[in-house]
């Protein structure tokens, strides 16, 4: 049994003109990382997913094969925030006896995907397609105790504002006995982490500037991709990547349904995520600023990922 509740459309375009809007037209460029996942998008970030560079996705579905029924402990519904390619939910409710899952992602393909894909598991399937920042109060009421999943890292994907922001909107979403299962990269040897995000095939790169392709689709803008070079960094103060698009040579872009023209001094870098990296501290202030208790963090042997789970404090 599955379905499939849609809360974009007209809305998504809306908030992608005023995100083009407000960041193309500041000093320094900058565009929210959601704008990413058009459905060439959300296939290019499953081939980063495989790429030998990336190491989040394989070292969190390792702690996902080990401690799944640990996690899933007495949950009957998972709600999956963000959620992408189904692999990691399929972990999670084999690993459980959840008879439901909500899979809430702003990508349509994905989450009918999902719904598609795990038909086949005996679990009732309700997806919602939306945008978590905006509509977490549309989710079908709770059937019983609740595990909401906040995977892949993407919690290192808000600034550190609007992640306790955030988070403490997940925290709205939990009553007594329900738990956040939370995934997050850990900080370590930033060589490795700057590979994981310029990955040697490119693919990382085809992926930032798809974000263009986007632009120049849903609001007739004349991005030339060609013309801008991928760009990712560890800063060391910040403790976060950072993932930018710098202009090869000075560019002047139209955007149409705007009505905005916008230029790119040579080497101007447009900034298009960041992805923070955490310490056990770190994380648990930001769950007890979100009004959350860090009950237990599962890692796995090198230190390199942890999944927090975490209750309504
Ligand atoms: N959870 C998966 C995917 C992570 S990539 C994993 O662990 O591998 C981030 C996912 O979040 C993508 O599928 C993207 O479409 C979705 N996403 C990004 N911003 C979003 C938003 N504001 N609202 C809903 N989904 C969002
Ligand atoms: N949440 C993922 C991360 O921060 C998303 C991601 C991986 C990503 N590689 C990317 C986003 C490259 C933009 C560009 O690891």
């Amino acid at each position: 049994m599955s379905a499939v509740d849609v809360h974009l459309a007209v809305a998504a375009e809306r908030t992608l003109a005023d995100d083009v809007l407000d960041g193309l037209t500041r000093p320094f460029k900058e565009l929210p990382p959601k704008h990413f996942y058009d459905a060439r998008g959300s296939q290019l970030f499953e081939l980063i997913c495989a790429q030998p560079e990336y190491y989040p996705t394989r070292t969190e579905t390792a702690i996902l094969r080990e401690r799944a029924a640990e996690l899933m402990d007495g949950v009957d519904e998972l709600v999956e925030l963000g959620s992408g390619a189904t692999a990691k939910a399929r972990l999670l409710l084999e690993g459980g006896e959840a008879t439901r899952y909500v899979p809430v992602d702003v990508s349509e393909t994905v989450v009918r995907a999902a719904a598609d894909e795990l038909a086949g598991l005996g679990v009732e399937v309700h997806g919602v397609v939306g945008d978590i920042e905006r509509h977490l109060d549309r989710l079908p009421p709770p059937a019983g105790r609740r595990a909401v999943a906040f995977l892949g890292g993407t919690i290192g994907n808000f600034l550190p504002g609007s992640r306790r922001r955030f988070l403490r909107s997940i925290a709205g979403l939990l009553a007594p006995g329900d738990r956040l299962l939370l995934g997050a990269d850990l900080v370590k040897d930033p060589a490795l982490i700057e590979a994981a995000y310029d990955d040697a095939a490119g693919v990382t790169a085809e992926f930032n500037r798809n974000v263009l392709a986007v632009v120049n689709r849903e609001l007739d803008a004349d991005f030339d991709l060609d013309a801008f070079e991928h760009v990712a960094f560890f800063d060391r103060v910040h403790e976060w990547t950072e993932m930018r698009l710098r202009a090869l040579t000075p560019q002047h872009v139209t955007i149409g349904a705007l009505g905005l023209e916008v230029d790119f001094a040579h080497r101007e870098e447009l900034r298009t995520e960041i992805s923070a990296k955490f310490t056990r501290e770190r994380i648990a202030a930001d769950l007890a600023a979100a009004g959350l208790r860090l009950d237990a963090l599962v890692t796995d042997p090198r230190q390199w990922f942890a999944i927090s789970v975490a209750s309504a404090a």
